[in-house]
């Protein structure tokens, strides 16, 4: 190792108790285990956390619908979750849940400081309560009609017809998703943090390199906006834990859950006498780094620092936002097959395969992630199989069946080699600073260096001269010893290939064996490493996903009009007003704060219309920009939250992420009209 040892916490986003992990969930925690594992290979004192999130309104009513206790839930979730992540070899020091004692006590004190700092206060608000639950309702367990567009069966706080966001009180015909009922208004007082006093500290520590530059400047549209009280209270009955000195009040499941990093962390440090303290306190030397998604920022880069600034924790160093997996260039979809659980994957691939493509795809930025499953073969086929065991299966059987298993390095070393261990400080710094593809690049470079130095040197042909005995074992033992520098540097993300090169070697591995090479020493007979991946096991791991689906849907309306009646008849000049135009999606956007919402520039030849349109949820931005599509261009322009829409596209679909937008044939030009 280089330098001093530091200390690093690490942490992943705490999966949902109420769900299996899947392809999403693996790209974060295999991002994570990739770090861990390269820190803890480099010497450092390195400890990784996650947790079940085990509290809220939907795992409550989940486990109600299972006939459990949301705490029996917890654990069988939390079980299944855990084997999952085993499974992929993703090792985590603790791995906890946050309906724990550890967690309860941490909420509780630092809820205490935040409290005697002078940081929470309360009021009472009005909130749609279902009558015959007896339960507040949170936005998503309202539906209703659109107080905007008049659309049927609507989420509580946006339409997916026309976009409009509003609050669930200003539904239509409001219902509760849990009983049906038509909620009533009903008062209640709730606990709020003061977020809007950290405005400096945290812009400070926002500006200070503790997040990727992107993440900053795009939460500088909340501070634009103006910092709000953040409501930290949800009335019983709800899943969580109770506020201090507030009977029947308990804390909003986003309020335990980042106290559940501490809270795992703690309960490690407990069993295995490491100071907690010197990992949290103000003081702290310690690194401390989130592993998050970037659909939860702001809980982390707002709240979160400003709830431990709040309470006397320190801060974390760094928050590593990744973006979101997308399948074959499309959301994961379950009617597609490519909504694909860790269960299922494992049911027909090696996790190896994933972890090494997810390596090769990995940045420090945010952009989303493509798993495609042509290049998904390709890639490992090419350069796993093809490349870095290859070495191994060419060199070993010479050394093994001819030299007795044993290794006799040249005097004079080929560069081959000794460039390979040059590159151990760059490819370290690309590992450390996140960059993995650039690390998987440039380690498969050096693999091709080896192989064409094992084409050029023949041992297949040299082994044949008598003359050339030594000399063979020389060459071979030369591409073992590649072999096992290439395994060093790819060890944090292959543990299976490591722990089976590791036998094979008869060595244990860690970053500085690039420095010590193998010589005069024994290795063991070598048996198949890795399997090519066939492309009939990802065809079959899709079909179980889509499987998967249907055993779990309910019975649906026949036809989409049992689901959504043809409306009130209108007269033709009614519909002659609506002035239906071609338009081309010069630009798609994701909008920051908004579920369903994307953000759409239109050019209808000449002139460019801004439209948000709830289709999110089937669409990536990507996948839109360029197409053409058709748009009312003569509805009036709409004040949003998020800025002004001036018009509508159309599409078609029952939602989620079965919507389609209209795409003329070819030949229709952007602003011409529809008739
Ligand atoms: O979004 C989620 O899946 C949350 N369960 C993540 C929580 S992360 C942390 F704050 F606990
Ligand atoms: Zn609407």
């Amino acid at each position: 190792m280089t330098g001093t040892p530091r200390k690093i916490l690490i942490t992943s986003a705490l999966p949902y108790a109420n769900g299996s992990i899947h392809l999403g969930h693996l790209l974060e925690h295999i991002q994570t285990d990739i770090w861990s594992r390269f820190q803890t290979a480099r010497g450092h004192e390195c400890y990784a956390v996650c947790a079940d999130d085990a509290h809220g309104t939907p795992v409550m009513l989940k486990a109600q619908e299972l006939g459990i206790t949301p705490e029996e839930m917890v654990q069988r979730t939390q079980a299944e979750h855990q084997a999952d992540l085993e499974a992929f070899g993703v090792h985590y020091h603790n791995y906890h849940n946050t309906h724990s004692e550890e967690n309860r006590e941490l909420c509780s004190g630092m809820y205490e400081s935040l409290k005697a700092n002078g940081y929470i206060s309360q009021r009472t608000i009005s909130q749609l309560f279902d009558p015959e639950k007896q339960m507040f309702l949170p936005d998503r367990f309202v539906k209703g009609t659109c107080p905007k567009c008049g659309a049927e069966d609507q989420n509580g706080d946006n339409c997916d017809v026309c976009g409009a966001t509003y609050s669930p009180t200003e539904l239509k015909d409001p219902r509760s998703v849990v009983s049906g009922a038509t909620p009533i208004l009903k008062d209640s007082e709730h606990y709020f943090f003061d977020l809007p006093q950290f405005e400096e500290s945290l812009q400070k520590w926002l500006k200070g390199g503790n997040v990727q530059p992107e993440i900053a400047n795009k939460l500088q549209e909340w501070f634009e906006h103006g910092l709000q009280q953040w409501d930290i209270s949800r009335d019983a009955p709800y899943f969580g834990f109770e506020i201090p000195g507030a009977p029947n009040k308990f804390f909003y499941v986003w309020v335990d859950a980042p106290v559940g990093y501490l809270a795992s962390f703690k309960n490690y440090c407990d069993k295995h006498g490491v100071d907690f303290d010197s990992f949290w306190s103000v003081d702290s030397d310690a690194e401390v780094y989130h592993f998050i998604g970037k659909d939860i920022t702001y809980f982390h880069c707002l709240f979160w620092p400003a709830v431990l600034e709040g309470s006397g924790y320190r801060k974390p160093t760094g928050v590593n936002v990744h973006g979101f997996v997308t399948v074959n260039g499309a959301k994961m979809s379950k009617s597609k097959g490519t909504f694909i659980k860790a269960q299922t994957y494992r049911n027909h691939l090696e996790p190896d395969y994933l972890r090494y493509y997810f390596a090769s795809k990995l940045s420090d930025g945010v952009t989303d992630i493509d798993l495609n499953f042509e290049d998904f073969v390709q890639k490992v086929n090419s350069d796993l199989v093809g490349k870095v065991v290859n070495i191994a299966s060419r060199c070993a059987g010479f050394i093994s069946k001819k030299f007795d298993g044993t290794l006799l390095l040249p005097s004079q070393l080929p560069s081959e080699l000794t460039d390979m261990q040059a590159a151990s400080e760059s490819i370290a710094q690309s590992f450390d600073s996140r960059q993995y593809s650039k690390a998987i690049r440039d380690i498969m470079a050096l693999a091709d260096k080896a192989n064409q130095y094992i084409d050029t040197a023949a041992p297949w042909v040299t082994i044949k001269d008598p003359e050339k005995q030594q000399f063979t074992q020389e060459v071979c033992s030369v591409g073992i010893n590649a072999f096992r520098i290439l395994m060093t540097y790819l060890a944090p993300v292959l543990p299976e290939l490591t722990s089976k090169a590791e036998a094979f070697l008869n060595d244990k591995l860690t970053w500085d064996s690039a420095q010590n090479l193998l010589n005069n020493h024994q290795i063991n007979t070598f048996k198949a490493l890795m399997q090519r991946v066939d492309m009939d096991k990802v065809n079959q791991m899709v079909e179980e996903s889509k499987e998967d689906l249907k055993a779990t849907a309910t019975a649906q309306p026949t036809g989409w009009l049992a689901k959504d009646p043809i409306a009130d008849e209108i007269t033709f000049d009614d519909f002659a007003k609506v002035d239906f135009r071609i338009a081309k999606i010069a630009k798609a956007e994701h909008v920051e704060g908004a579920d369903k919402l994307l953000r759409l520039q239109l050019d209808l030849g000449g002139e460019t219309r801004q439209v948000f349109a709830g289709i999110k949820s089937a669409y990536q931005p990507e996948q839109l920009e360029g197409k053409l599509t058709v748009m009312v261009a003569n509805l009036a322009p709409r004040k949003m939250r998020f800025g002004m829409s001036e018009g509508m596209v159309l599409a078609a679909g029952p939602g989620g992420e079965d919507l389609f937008i209209l795409e003329p044939h070819e030949g229709a030009e952007p602003g011409m009209k529809v008739k």
